[in-house]
């Protein structure tokens, strides 16, 4: 009896302009191949699938001030954006260090960084937590780096890829944890949390109005993927309005995202050890994207201003331009932080 071979499976056909799931968008997942759709995606405003377009990259290398030789830590290198443009700027002989917490793009960032030319002396990735920046550079006996740059949150790669679960547009598992091998997932956080500990949560980490009502309704709750919690949240509201209702959906997700990965302790250990990581008169870029980010860098640059730690801060936050809000909507919350070391 002769044996057929198996036809390989017949991969779907990209399907026109618009083809809706993130796996069927495979030319954007593709862009050394497909360079001019990813082009024209980009020029409609939107980002293309599996990328991060960077924010402000003209402001944060103006306010990192590099030159070359410089040694630094991009402590959030998610796509590799910021980092190829500080190395095209630390080079030829400049090091960076990038970090980050998600074992799923940090090595294809790595190897974006590998193929625009730069090696192991002149780029590290690491896998850290930015909390644990002092033992990173530390075991490397370099304790003391000329710049620092952070660029908090999340990716559009993990926003936007349904399987990772932060997104309330599409449905995937209920996870939105950076780093997949640590801590609780969502829907498990969701399930053992009180009403009293959720309402703080949204309070704190997305200022929501209807904080109790809405923990009342969700806490001890088990969904079963993003698309039950967003809709639950909406069931757990009286709202007319839709953008109002999107926006609230939109802060209970970000209020669960920020405790899963426990955010705000991270970057308030992160800002602590900031100073004593930098060499004087070396400077920390922070670009943060909500209410919570902004007041914590605020708060823990203005200090250390006035206790003579930094010696000049930025006069007020650094927006966005409305041409890069029109091109990269996620640019509109973006503020920008500078800080330099006594
Ligand atoms: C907004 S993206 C950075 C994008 C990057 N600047 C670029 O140009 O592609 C934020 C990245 O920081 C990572 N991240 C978030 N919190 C972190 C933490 N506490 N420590 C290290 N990395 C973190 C996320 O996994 C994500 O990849």
């Amino acid at each position: 009896m002769s044996e057929k071979t198996p036809r390989p499976p017949r991969r779907k056909r990209y399907s026109g302009k618009n083809p809706q799931r993130f796996e069927d968008k495979y030319k954007e997942h593709n862009a050394d191949r497909y360079g001019e759709t990813v082009a024209k995606v980009i020029a409609s405003g939107k980002t293309p699938a599996g990328t991060h377009l960077p924010i402000m990259v003209a402001e944060c290398l103006d306010a990192l001030h590099l030159s070359p030789g410089m040694i630094g830590v991009d402590t959030t290198l998610g796509y590799g954006g910021h980092a190829l443009r500080i190395l095209e700027k630390i080079a030829p002989v400049g090091k960076l260090i990038g970090l980050d917490v998600d074992p799923l793009e940090l090595p294809k960032a790595e190897a974006r960084i590998r193929a625009a030319g730069y090696g192991e002396d002149r780029f590290e990735a690491v896998k850290s937590n930015y909390a644990g920046i002092t033992k990173v550079l530390t075991s490397r006996g370099i304790p003391e780096v000329d710049f620092i740059f952070a660029d908090l949150g999340c990716s559009s790669m993990q926003l936007d890829d349904p399987s990772r679960g932060f997104s309330f547009k599409t449905t995937g598992p209920l996870d939105m944890r950076m780093n997949p091998a640590r801590g609780l997932s969502a829907a498990d956080w969701l399930e053992k949390i009180s009403a009293e500990k959720l309402e703080v949560a949204l309070h704190v980490n997305a200022d929501e109005p209807r904080a109790e009502s809405i923990a009342k309704a969700l806490a001890g709750r088990s969904f079963g993927n993003t698309g039950a919690f967003a809709k639950a949240i909406r069931e757990s509201v009286r709202i007319n309005d839709q953008g109002e209702m999107d926006l609230t959906v939109r802060r209970v997700f970000q209020a669960v995202r920020i405790a899963v990965n426990e955010e705000f302790v991270a970057l308030d250990t992160f800002l602590r050890a900031l100073p004593n990581c930098l060499k004087s008169g070396g400077r920390a870029v922070i670009l943060t994207f909500h209410s919570g980010e902004d007041r914590r860098v605020k708060h823990a640059m203005r200090d250390g201003v006035r206790t003579g730690v930094y010696s000049e801060m930025c006069d007020g936050i650094i927006v966005a331009t409305p041409e890069e809000h029109r091109g990269n909507p996620r640019s509109s919350s973006a503020k920008l932080r500078w800080v330099m070391k006594a």
